[in-house]
């Protein structure tokens, strides 16, 4: 159940580094995603900025945008490449900032760094220093950027609201932002964000395009600006990532944002506050927790109810409880689970949650209104929250994980396309 309901950040962060380890050592071999100079140039890198770069580290760019459309970097600045990769981007930067400038240039994942760092010695680059570090915790001073540029990592990030807050800690007051990075239009289904593969290939790990803006917003940026989307799954060699993308609404916003000057982190009851927004119940809809949500308030009604009123009782204060109205509470909340499972059922075509939760609830209704059982009580709300819960885990399966044997064999003759050369 834990691998189901969320995702572990060392798996996350080994798959990571596995993939953009091969990134950096192969990038001829096939990837879910585009790779080198094509990917580069379909996101919008022109020719002659390419053709200044060194080929190997062309060959392993793997952003998803092109973050100088923001045009934000200035000679003598310096600037911050998070998740840097080979270096096309910390290198471009590199040129911009000219001699009296400098770019760190930061990744998790130790064979880029590597490899980026041959590059500097072999083309003999000085202002450029490499950072082997997590976003989540960059070993820069507060205050020491003039800007951050990144480009296809911040989705790759667990934690993007401490990823923000570093980015914004570290930046000089009027810093400055340009980021490319991919977001979805609804939420991952329960349980998606738990595989690291999909994770590591910039699908799920993305967040949802306006928290994405909210969340930048919350650690305190402003003028948060979306200059450009585009498909970038669009490019993709496989069609089981471009499906799962296209399910999601997966695409590429290219942001453009400042640091103002005199502003502080927001404190965390500013931040808290802005994340009750009602609007996210949203993602209760999206997810299909409807049911999961009723079942629960239905347990609590019950339970709940009966701890509540012991409590008081042992504290020797009576409460008068409308037992009608209370097994209607109960009974309601059962039925509300119950017709929320047959609603999902158009998004899985599963029949089992439905016939679960029909006799669960079914059972419910008996003991609150025909013949009290306690254990049938406790059979029927059992099979209830098994029922919902195999509905949440059957919309995960069907709009998140791809088919049985779909990867194999999508990769296989992916694979077989590209290396044929189409
Ligand atoms: C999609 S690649 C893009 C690389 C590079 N920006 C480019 O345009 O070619 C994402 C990069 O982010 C790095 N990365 C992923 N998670 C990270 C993290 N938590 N901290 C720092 N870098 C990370 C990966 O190692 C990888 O090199």
């Amino acid at each position: 159940m834990v691998a189901i309901l969320g995702f572990n950040k060392d798996q996350i962060t080994a798959a990571v580094q596995d993939m953009y380890a091969a990134v950096a050592a192969s990038p001829v071999q096939y990837f879910h995603f585009p790779v080198g100079r094509s990917a580069a140039s379909a996101v919008g890198y022109p020719d002659d900025w390419l053709d200044r770069l060194p080929e190997q580290t062309v060959a392993s760019f793997a952003g998803v945008g092109y973050p100088f459309r923001a045009e934000v970097i200035r000679p003598g600045d310096t600037v911050l490449d998070v998740g840097c990769g080979a270096g096309c981007d910390a290198l471009i930067a590199s040129q911009l900032v000219g001699a009296d400038g400098k770019v760190w240039a930061l990744d998790i994942t130790p064979d880029m760094v590597a490899k980026l760092r041959e590059t500097l010695k072999a083309e003999g680059i000085h202002n450029v220093e490499v950072i082997e570090a997590d976003a989540e915790r960059i070993p820069l001073p507060d205050n020491s950027v003039d800007v951050v540029t990144s480009n296809g990592a911040l989705n790759l990030v667990p934690d993007k609201r401490k990823a923000f807050a570093e980015l914004f800690r570290v930046l000089k007051p009027d810093g400055r932002v340009q980021i490319a990075d991919i977001v979805i239009a609804r939420p991952v289904p329960l349980g998606g964000k738990s595989d690291p593969e999909l994770w590591a290939e910039c699908v799920v790990g993305a967040a949802i395009d306006e928290d994405c803006l909210e969340q930048f917003r919350e650690a305190g940026f402003t003028d948060v600006e979306v200059l450009n989307e585009h498909d970038y799954f669009d490019h993709s060699p496989s069609a089981d990532t471009k499906r799962i993308a296209g399910m999601l609404g997966a695409r590429t916003m290219e942001l453009r944002m400042l640091r103002p000057a005199e502003a502080h982190a927001p404190a965390y009851l500013a931040r808290l506050a802005r994340r009750l927004d009602p609007r996210r119940l949203s993602r209760v809809t999206d997810r299909g927790l409807w049911g999961v949500v009723a079942a629960l308030a239905a347990v609590i009604a019950c339970y709940g109810t009966l701890a509540v009123v012991g409590l008081l009782s042992l504290l020797g204060l009576g409460l008068a409880l409308d037992e009608g109205l209370w097994a209607l509470t109960i009974a309601g909340g059962a039925v509300l689970a119950m017709l929320a499972t047959g609603v999902n059922l158009r998004r899985h075509g599963q029949g089992w949650p439905l016939a679960l939760a029909v006799l669960g609830a079914g059972i419910i209704v008996y003991v609150m209104f025909v013949q009290y059982n306690q254990l049938a009580e406790i059979v029927g709300f059992v099979i209830l929250l098994s029922a919902v819960g195999l509905d949440v885990y059957a919309v995960y399966r069907a709009e998140c994980v791809p088919k049985r044997g779909e990867r194999q064999a999508v990769s296989r003759s992916s694979e077989a396309a590209h290396q044929a050369g189409e």
